[in-house]
């Protein structure tokens, strides 16, 4: 059974003349364990789209399969979000950010904690629980959000531009541990990027997404032996994937 299912889903955001046709019969499908990129030009719908994965927005048609159910809420326990800033509260320690589902949930304190202390050591984040986001820098923050986003290991992970607002050495280095969490998790990954060197060197696939209303316009299978390594950018392989996938981005409609 897949991982997630979007069968049709089109949305229009209501508005004036009828609406903005935001996105249109998208259908798509993750195997388990899968690692999904969506890339595709700015206000295309991408954002829209993982809203509607994670339950927090409803879509106008179509219909979303999370392990065979359907997705209409927020389902934490089914699918962990971590969005393009690192959205964690200023007043809570890292440890308390990461573990702020679960005490939602009203999970055990000590239960909780363990969680928590296990998904910042997992992160690389050992020994920082008790810093506040302002003591730590922008890559350690998306860190925290990572942590908080497996926290309950929900077996789906969607990723809206996680690493966006790092610099490009930060953001490689990111790429690449993200990389190991996901080998040790085997989580199913949906991640939105603007970077063609970043969605080739993470993807199993890469989807491509016209300009609004957004239509899934190719499927590109990265076939880059795992673990991949730096070295690999630097390949004629890599090189014609990303042209590839440039090259539909570009394409006039
Ligand atoms: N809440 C909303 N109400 C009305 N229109 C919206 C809303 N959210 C998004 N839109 C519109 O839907 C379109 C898609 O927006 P979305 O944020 O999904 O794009 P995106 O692909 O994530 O863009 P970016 O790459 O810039 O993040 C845009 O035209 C945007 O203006
Ligand atoms: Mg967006």
């Amino acid at each position: 059974m897949s991982a997630i299912e979007v069968d049709r889903l089109s949305h229009v955001y209501s508005g004036a003349e009828g609406g903005v046709p935001a996105l249109q019969d998208i259908s798509l499908s993750v195997e388990p364990g899968k690692f999904v990129v969506i890339v595709g030009p700015s206000g295309c719908g991408k954002t829209s789209l993982l809203m509607m994965l994670a339950g927090l927005r409803h879509q106008s048609s179509g219909t979303i399969l999370c392990d065979g159910r359907p997705i209409t809420a927020p389902d934490p326990s089914r699918v962990g979000v971590v969005f393009q800033e690192a959205s964690l509260f200023p007043w809570l320690t890292s440890l308390d950010n990461t573990e702020f589902p679960l005490a939602l949930r009203g999970t055990p304190r000590a239960e909780r904690r363990r969680r928590a202390e296990e998904m910042l050591n997992l992160v690389g984040l050992k020994g920082f629980g008790a810093r506040y986001p302002h003591e730590l820098s922008g890559g350690m923050k998306q860190r925290v959000s990572i942590a908080r986003g497996l926290v309950q290991d929900p077996p789906v992970l969607l990723m809206d531009e996680p690493f966006a607002a790092l610099d490009e050495q930060t953001r490689m280095t990111m790429g690449h541990e993200l990389l190991r969490i996901w080998s040790k998790t085997r989580k199913t990954v949906v991640f939105i990027t603007h970077s063609l060197t970043e969605a080739v060197y993470l993807a199993d696939e890469v989807l491509v997404m016209s300009p609004r209303p957004g239509r899934i316009i190719d499927r590109i299978t990265i076939d880059l032996p795992r673990p991949r390594t730096y070295e690999m950018m630097a390949t004629d392989t890599f090189g014609k994937l990303r042209e590839r996938i440039w090259q539909q981005i570009r394409k006039p409609e």
